[in-house]
């Protein structure tokens, strides 16, 4: 499963991009907002940190204006990824900016016929939001389970973003169920490699090391 983080901040995006840990970025209106930068900007700067996608999101509902907005944002870098609302002004600009052979995040989805809708509409990239699903009483991962059966059904080449993560267990169960991409918040990220018993066992080789006296190096 590949690894998105879900930021505008580029501090952080260069900290897990130095460890490896990233295939794309993606960001939001509201992600914007909290950086407190100019989206040209900031999403140039993220998009000459990563190498893989950046999703970068049009503020149009209407389809004129959310071409307009599409072909800004394309010229910031080759990597930028359209992110287009689960609308249906919003799946024809997909099916258009897919067929100049640009990548296209349909986002703000909440069923698995908008699911299916925007795998018609030639997505590059789907976005199931998981948390915000959890929170109306649902179970957000139900949502990409389905995806995936009938994205397998019918051969879809569209990828699953499993987008709205709020914990690691929304990560594993992810990866579980065969999503191509998880969208992750960093601290989220940063959380996936801790485990107590990592640490016990490290302390406790730290400590019989050093009884030794040796060097290795
Ligand atoms: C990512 O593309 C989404 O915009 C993001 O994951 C939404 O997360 P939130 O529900 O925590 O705002």
């Amino acid at each position: 499963m590949k690894f998105f983080v879900d930021t505008a901040d580029t501090s952080e995006i260069s900290e897990l991009n130095a460890l490896g840990l990233l295939d794309g970025v993606t960001t939001n209106p509201s992600l914007i907002l909290k950086s407190g930068r100019d989206i040209l900007e900031v999403t140039k700067e993220i998009c000459g940190i990563v190498d893989g996608p950046v999703s970068a999101e049009v503020a149009a509902t209407e389809y004129d204006q959310m071409m307009r907005e599409a072909d800004v944002l394309s010229k910031i870098a080759d990597n930028i990824c359209i992110k287009v609302p689960l609308t249906f002004d919003g799946l024809k600009a997909c099916k258009a900016i897919t067929g100049d052979g640009r990548m296209v995040n349909v986002t703000l989805c909440f069923s698995a016929n908008q699911a299916l809708l925007a795998a018609k509409a030639g997505a590059t990239f789907i976005s199931p939001f998981v948390g915000r699903i959890d929170d109306t009483g649902e179970d957000g991962m139900e949502l990409i389970a389905e995806i995936r059966t009938i994205y397998d059904n019918y051969d879809f080449d569209t990828e699953i973003l499993t987008a709205s993560v709020r914990t690691v267990n929304h990560v594993k169960q992810a990866a579980l169920i065969g999503s191509d991409v998880a969208t992750v918040p960093p601290a989220i990220l940063k959380q996936l490699v801790k485990h107590p018993l990592t640490d016990k066992g490290l302390d406790a080789f730290l400590a019989d090391w050093a009884k030794t006296g040796q060097k290795i190096a």
